[in-house]
């Protein structure tokens, strides 16, 4: 089985976890599920950043260490994140002593390689990035992402020697063009790389909550640099060779735009400075705005995953993450825009689908599903949409997967428009039409149980289908033909009852 390792970026426990977050870790998590699906090794990864100084202000804003601040906070991610059915095989805290340890191995190793010098930096700082900017990145003196003052810091530290990667840095990103996407993020990162990079300053003296430097144990290391190397603890780097060579670089991380720079250019080049391969891939993706700005810890805007699932419910949150915001674009969040998308594709398009075929099976065919016919009209555009989906979810398209997946829905809901199974006599021309619809219904839980696992179960047990979707293989059972027949339809409740608009 090959392997496919996939994560998030780890989050920081400033506060609680919002729909940003989650349209970035169920983005993964259906990738991780869709991969499964198909037969792969999946080791799906996330956790929580917890050093730095905008936790440990955090912490001392709410009275609490940052030991006991982040003991409080993480399990708000664990518990949004079993909420809303991620699947991750770990959950990593930068806190633990298996990170710390694997940090200060790693860089104990770039320290030997001769990458790290020391030397005094002088600079502006934006606490909410936990970042350093150079004056011509400001907008009018304020941080570019947060438009908070920053702040000027002066320190003694441990530097980077970035410059030195320049060439092979180009090199990684001109080898393969599928490296970062989308294009125009690998385009922004390469030119960054061209544009000529400066050492950055690695440790710090001035705080003490973080991983101590080996070497020198008045510094703590810089939480930038401490927070990517998580990526490497959860599969055994330094620890067990045997589990890191499996997982990694066949590793995909998926990140926000904001934090390209950090994954696309300082990650790959620590990589080579400690003697491993950089990354496999790097997906980028957009913001959810909320009013046009991001959403944002800092700024008082959330939305917390639970105020939706409790009213939409679980699958509906996760399907409109996954299917209104393409992964490299922004989309904005609004209460109107996932009750648009849930009346039409949800309640209109699959709820009505199922309703109607269990309805018709009921009254037609004493309930029982007829086998589907081998020429419906149906047949090729299931194995079209099949391949289609199947290429998108591999390419990191959720949104296009799931839109050519709504395809086969609407053209069975046409199939059923233009033969009126509900008026015609029982006999088989009625159980061919109700056999395929009941088929193409099949398949449509096999391709959108990454999306929506709960729903795609609960599909296929009304279809009679023994054991759920996700024991399956795709594409392999998404070929026409799957359904049995002679299996006891249910109708039961509406998946998705309409919700006033
Ligand atoms: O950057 N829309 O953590 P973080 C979409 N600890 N995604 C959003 C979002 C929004 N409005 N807001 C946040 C950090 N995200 C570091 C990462 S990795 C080694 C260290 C998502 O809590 C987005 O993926 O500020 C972003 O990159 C991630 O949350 C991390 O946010
Ligand atoms: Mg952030």
């Amino acid at each position: 089985m090959p392997p496919f390792y996939v994560t998030t970026p780890i989050y920081y426990v400033n506060d609680a976890p919002h729909i940003g977050h989650a349209y970035c870790t169920v983005n993964a998590d259906a990738v991780a599920r869709w991969h499964r699906l198909a037969g792969d090794d999946v080791f799906f990864l996330t956790g929580t950043d917890e050093h730095g100084l905008k936790v440990a202000q955090a912490a001392q804003a709410n009275g609490m260490s940052p030991k006991q601040w982040t003991d409080a906070l993480a399990p708000r991610f664990q518990a949004a994140w079993k909420d809303l059915r991620i699947s991750n095989d770990d959950f990593i805290r930068t806190s633990e002593p298996r990170h710390h340890r694997t940090v200060q191995r790693f860089l104990e190793q770039i320290h030997r390689n001769g990458h790290i010098v020391k030397d005094t930096y002088r600079g502006w700082y934006c606490v909410g990035c936990e970042q350093y900017y150079a004056e011509d990145e400001l907008v009018d003196g304020s941080c570019p992402v947060h438009g908070r003052p920053v702040e000027w810091y002066e320190e003694e530290n441990y530097f980077f020697r970035l410059s030195a990667f320049q060439e092979r840095l180009v090199d990684w990103f001109e080898a393969d063009p599928e490296r970062v996407r989308p294009a125009a993020k690998r385009n922004e990162a390469l030119s960054f790389v061209k544009g000529g990079l400066q050492d950055i300053s690695i440790t710090r003296t001035s705080i003490d909550w973080g991983v101590p430097v080996p070497w020198d144990p008045s510094h703590v290391f810089y939480v930038w640099y401490d927070a990517l190397v998580n990526y490497l603890t959860a599969i055994g780097y330094g620890e067990d060779e045997p589990r890191f060579a499996t997982w990694w670089p066949a590793v995909h991380h998926l990140i926000g735009k904001e934090i390209i720079r950090f994954h696309c250019v300082w990650w790959p080049a620590m990589c080579m400075a400690a003697g491993i391969d950089p990354p496999a891939h790097v997906q980028v993706h957009g913001w959810l705005l909320v009013g046009g700005e991001k959403m944002s810890k800092s700024k008082l805007n959330q939305i917390a995953p639970g105020d939706l699932t409790s009213d939409f419910g679980v699958d509906a949150v996760r399907y409109h993450l996954l299917r209104d915001t393409p992964l490299g674009s922004d989309g904005d969040f609004s209460y109107e825009g996932i009750t648009a998308r849930y009346n039409s594709d949800l309640a209109n398009n699959l709820g009505n689908l199922l309703a109607r075929v269990a309805t018709v099976v009921g009254s037609k065919c004493a309930g029982i599903g007829p086998a589907p016919d081998p020429h419906s009209r149906l047949a090729p555009v299931a194995t079209e949409v099949v391949a289609e989906a199947a290429g998108a979810w591999a390419a990191f398209q959720p949104a296009a997967a799931l839109e050519a997946t709504w395809r086969l829905i609407r053209e069975t809901n046409a199939e059923l428009e233009a033969a009126e199974p509900w008026k015609a006599e029982p006999g088989p021309a009625v159980d061919a039409v109700l056999g395929s619809a009941l088929e193409a219904l099949r398949i449509v839980a096999l391709l959108a149980s990454p999306a929506m696992p709960d729903t795609a179960a609960d599909i296929w047990r009304r279809l009679g289908l023994a054991g759920r979707p996700e024991e399956r293989r795709m594409p392999a059972d998404g070929a026409w033909g799957g359904y049995p027949g002679g299996l006891t339809v249910e109708k039961g409740q509406p998946l998705f009852p309409r919700r006033k608009g």
